[in-house]
C-alpha cells in the first residue's frame, strides 16, 4: 500500500502517479526501484485526485515542479482536457497515461506497452478475443488492429462492444468463442466482483494464451479457468512495467531498466 496524498498536499516530488483509488497502484515502487537501480535521485509518489479534479491537480502539480505523472483509472480521458499536445494516438483512443508537465504534452504507453509485452509470448496466431469494452480495451484493440491481427470484441453490453468496433476497428460478437483465437485478452473488472466471464473454453486453442490486464497476489478467476483448460497465463504485470518503461524513457529520454521495473512488482 502507498502513502497517498491528496492533491492539495502534494509534497514536493518530480513524480507521480494520479488515480482515484491510487493507494494499490505499483507504479511508485517500479519507478522507484528504477530510479535506485540507475543512483537518480528522483520522487515518485502517489496521489489521490477525485473526478472532475484532474486538471486543477495538474495545474498544482505544475506550479509544484512536477516533471512527469501517470495517470490511471479513471482519470485516463479527463487527463485529455488538461496539455497542451496530445498525440494522435492518445486523442483517438480517447485515454492518456503519460504526461509531461514542462512541455505540457500527453501520450499514450498503454498501448506500445502492451505490443512489447506480446512480442516474447509468441503469441501463435495474430487473432484475438478480447474480452471487454471499456477505457482499457480501446487502446489495446486499437493497437492490434493496427498491428494487422484479426479481432473480436465480446461484452457484457453488446451494443458497447459494436460502438467500439465501428470507431476504432474489430468486430463485436455476440458470444465469447474463443475457437482458433491465439489470444483471449480480458480488459474488464469482472474479476474484481469475483464474476465469471461466459467463455467457452472447451473450444478454445490448446496453444492460445490468456492474457488478464488485472493482477493480484493470486492468479484472477479468468487465468485460473483458463490454466485449469491448460492454456499459457499472462497477467498484468508486465503491461504495468512496459508501459511505465516507455514513460520513464519519454520523460528522461534514457533507457529504462526494465527487468528491474518488473521485478519490482513481485
Ligand atoms: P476500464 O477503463 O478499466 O476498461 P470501464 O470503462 O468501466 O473500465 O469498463 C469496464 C469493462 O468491464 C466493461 O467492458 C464492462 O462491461 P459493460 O460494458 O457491460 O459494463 C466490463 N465488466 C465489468 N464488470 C463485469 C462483469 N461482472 N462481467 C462482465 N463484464 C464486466
Amino acid at each position: 500500500m502507498n502513502r497517498v496524498f491528496e492533491w492539495q498536499d502534494a509534497p514536493e516530488a518530480e513524480f507521480a502517479v494520479i488515480g482515484d483509488p491510487v493507494s494499490h497502484s505499483l507504479s511508485p515502487k517500479m519507478h522507484l526501484a528504477a530510479y535506485a537501480s540507475l543512483g537518480l535521485p528522483f520522487r515518485y509518489v502517489a496521489i489521490q485526485v477525485a473526478p472532475g479534479d484532474v486538471r486543477a491537480s495538474l495545474e498544482l502539480l505544475k506550479k509544484r515542479g512536477y516533471w512527469g505523472v501517470n495517470v490511471t483509472v479513471p482519470h485516463k480521458e479527463e487527463a485529455l482536457g488538461w496539455p497542451t499536445e496530445v498525440e494522435p494516438l492518445a486523442l483517438h483512443v480517447r485515454a492518456a497515461n503519460t504526461l509531461d508537465l514542462r512541455s505540457g504534452a500527453c501520450i499514450n504507453t498503454d498501448a506500445p506497452g502492451f505490443m512489447e509485452t506480446l512480442a516474447p509470448l509468441k503469441v501463435p496466431r495474430k487473432d484475438a478475443l478480447v474480452l471487454g469494452a471499456g477505457g482499457s480495451a480501446r487502446a489495446l484493440v486499437y493497437a492490434l488492429v493496427e498491428a494487422g491481427w484479426q479481432v473480436r470484441i465480446f461484452n457484457r453490453t453488446h451494443e458497447k462492444a459494436e460502438a467500439m468496433a465501428e470507431e476504432i476497428g474489430g468486430r463485436a460478437v455476440s458470444v465469447a468463442a474463443p475457437e482458433n483465437a491465439g489470444l483471449i485478452l480480458n480488459t474488464t473488472s469482472a474479476s474484481l466482483s469475483g464474476s465469471d466471464l461466459p467463455i467457452a473454453w472447451a473450444e478454445t486453442a490448446p496453444d492460445a494464451i490468456a492474457y488478464d490486464l488485472m493482477y493480484a497476489k493470486e492468479p484472477t478467476p479468468f487465468l485460473r479457468t483458463a490454466a485449469a483448460h491448460g492454456l499459457r497465463t499472462v497477467d498484468g504485470r508486465p503491461l504495468l512495467a512496459a508501459q511505465g518503461a516507455l514513460s520513464f524513457e519519454w520523460w528522461l529520454s534514457r533507457p529504462a531498466p526494465r527487468q528491474v521495473m518488473l521485478e519490482a512488482l513481485g
